[in-house]
């Protein structure tokens, strides 16, 4: 059993972030606690990468700097999120254990000098990292200070070494039970591949050409569940010794060497971090991609915003910087959306490292800035948001999300570059922002009656236990939207026979698909209904579904390109290329408007974000966010907790909390 949930032991929402005192001296802690009170800091994530002070040689710790730390904090009123240090193994353990550092598929073994390189299935590193999380949990387990236990810090790396190898096999027994199986699961008679021993199996390592499709999706699967049991030994180390919430911090949205459904499963809390790739509307529809994620791995369950920046985003190569307002802006989006609060990497600009460029919420500038008088700000609006904590977020359309089909369209082969599965999510989802409704994700396999509508882009991969779901769900009355190149191939990567997709949902959508026809780059074809699509088409029959546009090109010329099919008491609808924005706004409008499902605040103009969260004792909270370029006038005014007072009109840029009656 663990104690009482977070926002009971802080008394309020969460806001804080990513504290590494080791950095900085007395004065900067006495300054440090100082502005924490006037930022309205309740939580501080310490020790997450803190693994080669707190155990300078194996087997001995020094504890005293971090109680040091803890103490000072509570003392001051900051809970502490304690984490586990062992994204970032010290130079002493590398050069003691050559073994657990990270190898590359080129076979490139990595050496220490960075973070995050070491190999999860090495036995050395996993040892070290029981061990560290067990004297943690037993020296601060039941601190009076300890809120919450942050495993690790986003478990994303990978490794391809003799230790890998030896674990995947032993996975890969545990699945295939033979070779004969795995030979045939893989297709290894093609190209001469068949093993006939299970030490000639390795990692999908690198080859002279397309690596083996069968053998990537199981690494994948396997390093999914790797993840997950180093997670769980760490846990359960913490769990013998302490009764805090255990958690790690994901990296969302567009990360995924993880099953997260399965890893979601294991958290006490999701946590998730964040970091907008675009500034503006653009940022926003992320955070709100990236919210609706977090919430939905936990099953609907209030989730928390581990990281996120306060001025800069990543554009490729450069770090941008937010727009005056954002911090406030994306803390509230993700409150919105479920997170008990909100929390920053990190407190201080780091002054040298390798972070020293990425913002903070002390910028190097120091308080006297734009970015702590947003930050302070942002703490004050959040501390006034107590109310709130233990309510949710009901939404009623799906986008369907599985890992499996998300790491089908990473392998090699594919007949495009530009079937791309975190931005077919995405864009489902931002066009279902741009409408004003509130999205959940769910996996291909659950129950998703309780959703009139779902949308399922990009399933190139389809189980059959998925298929089944999905026609059963068109059958009992839901509006299902299937997008192209969906259901071709099984859980094995075997390509679905005698048409696409998969047979039950080939019924549900009462069509066929003869052939796949990717388009050149820069491609576009009109449609009958006007609309215009790129990269991809196909040659489909309809099987009793009616056409609602054809294609008007080339050999394609009046077959259909855009179908509806009702089926049981649902419908059934088919899209078999990649819509331009409007094209696939407007089909997302009428999808909507069949299922019956209308913005979240109806009559709001474009870009005001609305989402409402629930109490189950029935009161509500509507958030509203001004990304217009006008000022919006309440219909009718209501009290807004950010502000105290009673609002009429919500300026560019500006936010609102409204309490509902
Ligand atoms: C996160 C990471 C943090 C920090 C941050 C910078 O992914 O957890 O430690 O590096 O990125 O954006």
């Amino acid at each position: 059993m663990t104690s009482p949930r977070l926002p009971d032991r802080l008394g309020g929402l969460a806001f804080g972030g990513d504290y590494n005192p080791e950095q900085w001296d007395e004065p900067v802690w006495k300054e440090d606690d100082a502005l924490m009170r006037r930022a309205r800091v309740n939580l501080a994530t310490v020790g997450v990468f803190s693994w080669a002070l707190l155990e300078p040689e194996e087997g001995r710790y020094d504890f005293a700097w971090l109680d040091a730390h803890i103490e000072r904090l509570h003392a001051n009123g900051v809970a502490v999120d304690l984490a586990t240090p062992t994204a970032s193994p010290p130079p002493w353990f590398t050069l003691a254990h050559p073994d657990a550092l990270t190898v590359r598929p080129d076979g490139t073994r990595l050496v220490h000098g960075s973070r995050d390189t070491y190999c999860l299935t090495a036995p050395a590193y996993r040892t070290a990292a029981r061990r560290i999380a067990a004297a943690l949990a037993e020296r601060y387990g039941d601190h009076p200070a300890l809120a919450l236990w942050h495993v690790h810090n986003e478990y994303v790396t990978l490794c391809y070494c003799d230790h890998t190898a030896a674990a995947f096999r032993v996975w890969l027994r545990s699945r295939h039970g033979s070779l004969d199986t795995l030979n045939e699961a893989w297709g290894t008679a093609f190209w001469s591949q068949g093993y006939t021993s299970w030490e000639q199996v390795l990692p999908p390592r690198a080859t002279n050409w397309h690596r083996n499709p069968g053998q990537a999706l199981d690494f994948h699967r396997f390093w999914s569940d790797e993840v997950i049991a180093a997670y769980r030994e760490q846990r359960d180390a913490i769990r013998a010794h302490s009764d805090r919430p255990v958690t790690t911090n994901l990296m969302l949205p567009a990360y995924q060497n993880i099953d997260l459904w399965a890893l979601a499963r294991e958290l006490d809390v999701v946590s998730s971090d964040q970091y907008p790739g675009s500034p503006g509307v653009d940022a926003a529809a992320d955070v709100a991609f990236h919210a609706d994620r977090a919430r939905s791995l936990g099953g609907g369950r209030p989730w928390l915003l581990m990281e996120q920046g306060t001025s800069t985003v990543y554009d490729g190569d450069r770090i941008l910087a937010k727009d005056p307002g954002d911090i406030l802006r994306h803390t509230l989006g993700h409150i919105a959306r479920g997170s008990e609060g909100a929390l920053f990497f990190q407190w201080r600009q780091s002054r040298a490292g390798a972070e020293t460029w990425h913002s903070a919420m002390v910028p190097h500038a120091g308080p006297d800035s734009r970015i702590f008088r947003e930050v302070a700000q942002t703490g004050e609006a959040v501390a006034r948001l107590g109310e709130l904590a233990g309510s949710t977020v009901s939404a009623r359309v799906a986008v369907l999300h599985g890992p499996d089909a998300w790491w089908a369209l990473g392998v090699d082969g594919l007949p495009s570059a530009e079937l791309d599965y975190p931005a077919a999510l995405e864009r489902a989802h931002r066009a279902l922002w741009d409408s004003g409704v509130t999205v959940d994700f769910a996996h291909p396999d659950d129950e998703l009656g309780r959703y009139p509508l779902v949308i399922a882009p990009a399933l190139f991969l389809l189980s059959d236990r998925s298929a089944d779901n999905l026609r059963r769900y068109v059958a009992g009355g839901g509006t299902l939207l299937v997008q192209h190149a969906s259901g071709y191939v099984d859980d094995r990567l075997h390509a679905r026979l005698g048409g696409y997709p998969a047979a039950p949902l080939r019924e549900a959508l009462g069509i066929r698909v003869e052939e796949y026809r990717p388009l050149r780059r820069d491609e576009r074809i009109t449609l009958s209904d006007g609309t215009q699509g790129t990269a991809w088409s196909e040659s489909l029959h309809a099987e009793g579904a009616e056409t609602l546009a054809t294609y008007t090109h080339g050999m394609l010329t009046g077959s259909p390109a855009v179908t509806r099919h009702r089926f049981g008491t649902g419908q059934g609808w088919y899209l078999s290329t990649l819509l331009d924005d409007t094209g696939y706004g407007a089909l997302v409008a009428r999808l909507l408007d069949e299922a019956g499902v209308g913005a979240e605040a109806p009559g709001l103009p474009p870009h005001v974000e609305a989402v409402t969260r629930h109490a189950a004792d029935g009161r509500r909270w509507r958030f509203l966010i001004n990304h217009g370029t006008e000022p919006v006038a309440l219909s009718e005014p209501a009290h807004d907790l950010l502000t105290g007072g009673s609002l009429a009109e919500l300026p560019v840029g500006g936010c609102a909390v409204l309490r509902l009656t």
